[in-house]
């Protein structure tokens, strides 16, 4: 293969390779090219000592350096909450009521609370806030347990009906049916009534006997006129906005089993500053008062 001829003095030596009488030279690599390819190959050992790169059992090389992504964004998170750290502690020191009228505290908490409430609260009260069955819409100005900023702090730091929480807001309503506290009559009576404060009864002629039961068993908690009673976090049944359902069959089912809304304790995962910016979030929503 590698047979060497040489047609002219000072020709470099050829390959042995011919076609059609045009022979291939065996010339050197080029100098500037190989020196190239050595300074690659120093960079990268170079490199690899440096910065992370052998793949070992458990990680890789950290290298002498010492760089990693991790750190740079440790770094970077500790240097967001360096510059952030005088605000969030006036954040979490002023009068709660303070909050609403510093428009720059305001606008910090805000956006602030949007990053909280997209990580900890969307997943039950929907990204946009606006509820679903059994979680309460919080954009509009139905609250069960009332929306100024003291009330909502109070909802978001205890918690509703919270076990790990000995300050959780708190009440039961009564399962009527279940317990037997109401016959199947009675029930269905006192749901036509309910119907009836804010739209149509099934059957009409059951809504004066059920005000009567309503009047006896519901009026403690969901008052007279059935408004409700934020103390209690007993919802108004008469604006037609419903937590659960206002069908004829949501309603009984309510009525004969009773609910048992859960909302998380926060104080213990967030922080009070946290706290406070998810609080004038909910606040400026829309239904805050
Ligand atoms: C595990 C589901 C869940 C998560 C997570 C959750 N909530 Fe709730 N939240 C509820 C439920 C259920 C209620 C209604 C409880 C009831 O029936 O009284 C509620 C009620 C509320 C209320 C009271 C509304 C009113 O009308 O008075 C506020 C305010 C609130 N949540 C804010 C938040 C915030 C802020 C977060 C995030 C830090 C959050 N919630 C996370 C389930 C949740
Ligand atoms: C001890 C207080 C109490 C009594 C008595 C009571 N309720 Fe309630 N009721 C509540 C509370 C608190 C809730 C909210 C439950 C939850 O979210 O877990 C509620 C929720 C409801 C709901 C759901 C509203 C919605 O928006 O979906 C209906 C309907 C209702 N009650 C009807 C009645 C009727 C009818 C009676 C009488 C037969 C009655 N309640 C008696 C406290 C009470």
């Amino acid at each position: 293969m590698t047979k060497k001829s040489k047609k002219f003095e000072g020709d470099p030596n050829t390959t042995g390779h011919v076609w059609d009488g045009i022979e291939e030279f065996d010339n050197p690599m080029p100098r500037w090219w190989l020196w190239c390819l050595y300074l690659t190959i120093i960079w990268g050992i170079g490199y690899t000592i440096a910065y992370p790169a052998w793949p070992m059992i458990n990680q890789a090389t950290t290298g002498m350096l010492g760089w990693s992504t991790r750190a740079n964004v440790a770094a970077e998170i500790a240097a967001v909450e360096e510059s952030n750290a005088a605000i969030n502690a006036k954040l979490a020191s002023v009068e709660l009521t303070a909050i609403t009228s510093d428009a720059e505290l305001n606008a910090y908490a805000s956006s602030a609370g949007n990053a909280v409430f997209m990580t900890w609260c969307a997943q039950c009260h929907g990204s946009g806030a606006a509820g679903a069955k059994g979680y309460p819409n919080l954009l509009d100005d139905s609250w069960l347990w009332g929306g100024d900023m003291e009330a909502i702090h109070t909802t978001v730091t205890h918690g509703i009906r919270s076990d790990d929480n000995d300050e959780t807001r708190y009440s039961e309503m009564p399962a009527f049916g279940r317990d037997e506290l109401l016959e199947k009559e009675e029930i269905d009576q006192v749901v036509n009534f309910v119907m009836s404060l804010s739209g149509d009864p099934v059957d009409a002629s059951k809504v004066a006997d059920g005000a009567v039961v309503f009047e006896d068993n519901c009026s403690s908690c969901h008052a007279e006129d059935g408004t409700g009673d934020r103390d209690q976090g007993a919802p108004n049944l008469a604006d037609a906005l419903w937590l659960y359902g206002g069908d004829h069959e949501t309603l009984t089912e309510t009525v004969s089993n009773a609910r048992y809304g859960v909302m998380p304790a926060w104080n213990t995962r967030l922080t009070e500053w946290q706290i406070r910016a998810v609080t004038a979030y909910v606040h400026q929503l829309g239904g805050g008062e």
